[in-house]
Parts: C-alpha cells; sequence; structure tokens
C-alpha cells in the first residue's frame, strides 16, 4: 500500500483513485428467484464485468474485488467448487474483455490454498494483461486481513531473527511493503453490497481512513449507476484523518 504520507484533509468533491468493493448477496440474489445459490454467483460474475467496464469509463484508476475470503472454505463443499469453477471461467474467458477495457489484473490472496491449474491460470492472466494501463483490477480470492497482517509480521521477524533489520527500524511504510496488496494505494472508497454493515476482514489495515459506503444492492444486481452513485456519495464525505477540516 501507499508509501506517501496521508492526503492532507479535503473538503470533499475529490475523485476516488481506488474503489474497493465487497461483492455481498449473490445468495439472497437467488434465494430470492427460488434458484440455486450457484445462480447467484453466475450473475455476480456478469457483475463484475459490467463493473469493471463501467469502472474504466468512470476514469477510476483502481478497482479492487473482493471475491473469495480465507473463510468462505467453510462454505458447503459443493458451494466453494461452484466459486472455484466460475474464478476459472472467469480467468480463461474474460481476458479479451480485460484486455478491451485496458484493465491490468492482479490477484490477491494465498495462493498456496488454490488448486495448481488455478494458480498457473491466475499466473497466465496477470502476465497476459500486465501491460495494460487504463484501470488496474485486482480481485482478492482466498484472501483474509488478519492472515495477510500475521504474514507480514512473521515476515519481518524473520528478516530481523536473520539481521537484515533490527526491530527498531520497523515502521508502517516497511509492514505495508510486507502486505500481499504491497505497492496498491489504499482505497479510498469501500462499497459493500446486500446491506450488511460489516467488514468480514477485508483490507483491514488499507481502509484506516477509507470513506465507507452501504449499500442495499445485491451484488447481481450492481451496476455502473450504483457505482455512480457511490462515487456521488463520497464526493459529498469530508475526509479529516484526524485533523479538523475545512
Ligand atoms: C457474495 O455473495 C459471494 C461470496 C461471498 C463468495 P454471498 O454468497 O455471500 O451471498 P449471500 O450473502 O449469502 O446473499
Ligand atoms: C464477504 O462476504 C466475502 C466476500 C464478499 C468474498 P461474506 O458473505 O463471506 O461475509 P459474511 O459471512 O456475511 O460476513
Ligand atoms: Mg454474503
Amino acid at each position: 500500500m501507499s508509501t506517501a504520507p496521508l492526503p492532507a484533509a479535503s473538503g470533499g468533491a475529490s475523485e476516488p483513485h481506488h474503489v474497493a468493493i465487497i461483492m455481498d448477496g449473490n445468495g439472497r440474489w437467488a434465494k430470492a428467484r427460488g434458484l440455486p445459490r450457484v445462480a447467484g454467483h453466475r450473475r455476480g460474475a456478469d457483475a463484475v464485468r459490467r463493473v469493471v467496464r463501467g469502472a474504466g469509463e468512470l476514469g477510476i484508476p483502481v478497482l479492487t474485488l473482493f471475491a473469495f475470503s480465507t473463510e468462505n472454505w467453510a462454505r458447503p463443499p459443493d458451494e466453494v467448487s461452484d466459486l472455484m469453477g466460475l474464478l476459472r471461467h472467469y480467468l480463461r474467458s474474460e481476458l479479451d474483455e480485460l484486455r478491451k477495457n485496458g484493465a491490468r489484473l492482479r490477484v490477491i490472496g494465498n495462493r498456496e490454498g488454490l488448486a495448481p491449474d488455478i494458480v498457473r491460470d491466475i499466473a497466465e492472466a496477470e502476465k497476459l494483461t500486465q501491460g495494460n494501463n487504463r484501470i488496474d483490477v485486482n480481485i482478492c480470492v482466498n484472501y483474509g486481513s488478519r492472515a495477510e497482517i500475521v504474514r507480514a509480521a512473521r515476515a519481518l521477524a524473520q528478516r530481523v531473527a536473520a539481521g537484515e533489520l533490527t526491530a527498531d527500524s520497523i515502521d508502517e511504510n516497511t509492514f505495508e511493503r510486507e502486505l500481499l496488496t504491497a505497492g496498491v494505494p489504499d482505497p479510498d472508497l469501500l462499497i459493500r453490497t446486500s446491506g450488511e454493515q460489516r467488514i468480514s476482514n477485508f483490507l483491514l489495515w488499507q481502509c484506516a481512513y477509507s470513506e465507507l459506503v452501504f449499500v442495499d444492492t445485491l451484488w447481481p444486481d450492481f451496476g455502473k449507476e450504483h457505482l455512480e452513485q457511490a462515487v456521488a456519495e463520497f464526493r459529498r464525505r469530508e475526509r479529516r484523518y484526524g485533523g479538523v477540516g475545512s
């Protein structure tokens, strides 16, 4: 995440550089229609396509989507396998669409827990899109923020034990560089769909000063217009970063 100091407090009206979304409500979307949960996840994948395109059109430079948490392994095996199948499908079928949108893909999460063919597809998709520069699209898969923070602490402890670093020299910048999001600026705006108002172990460190917008729309119904509304809400906010504002 950004190693730059926090920006000065602003009176609003600035544009979000990085928008992160907790894509929630696929199951409820399906249930409301008497369909199996996987139908909601399929429609959720369509929403991902719409929102990536919409974010590009709105000039949002960085978009991060929470697709599968470390805690989501607790779901019934059939649902986990449907979600992994959709991820496989997405990584193979969306490359053209990502290219058309000028999107550079990065998958953030613990890859060790994923099937080897998915890990290969991720590496391939990242490689094929790395030259795109209109929008950075980060998809969080097998991601959990507490695990990420523990991993960073462990890596720093190992470097101290190896004599590469002193404990006293560890500061916020050193710590950020060990996170899975190293190099990605902090989210300015965090959106969660489906009416739930919680963070669910997403970007705990990185969202320290993000503006939170909770919307009732279920993820499969979410589109560019909802993104625009959330950005409009962001513009009305006053970011103070602990200061006194304007
Ligand atoms: C979001 O929708 C997708 C994932 C978390 C993988 P859910 O599957 O959580 O949908 P609800 O919350 O049960 O409606
Ligand atoms: C958060 O949604 C994870 C993703 C969107 C991938 P969940 O549906 O898993 O969160 P909880 O269980 O309602 O907190
Ligand atoms: Mg949910």
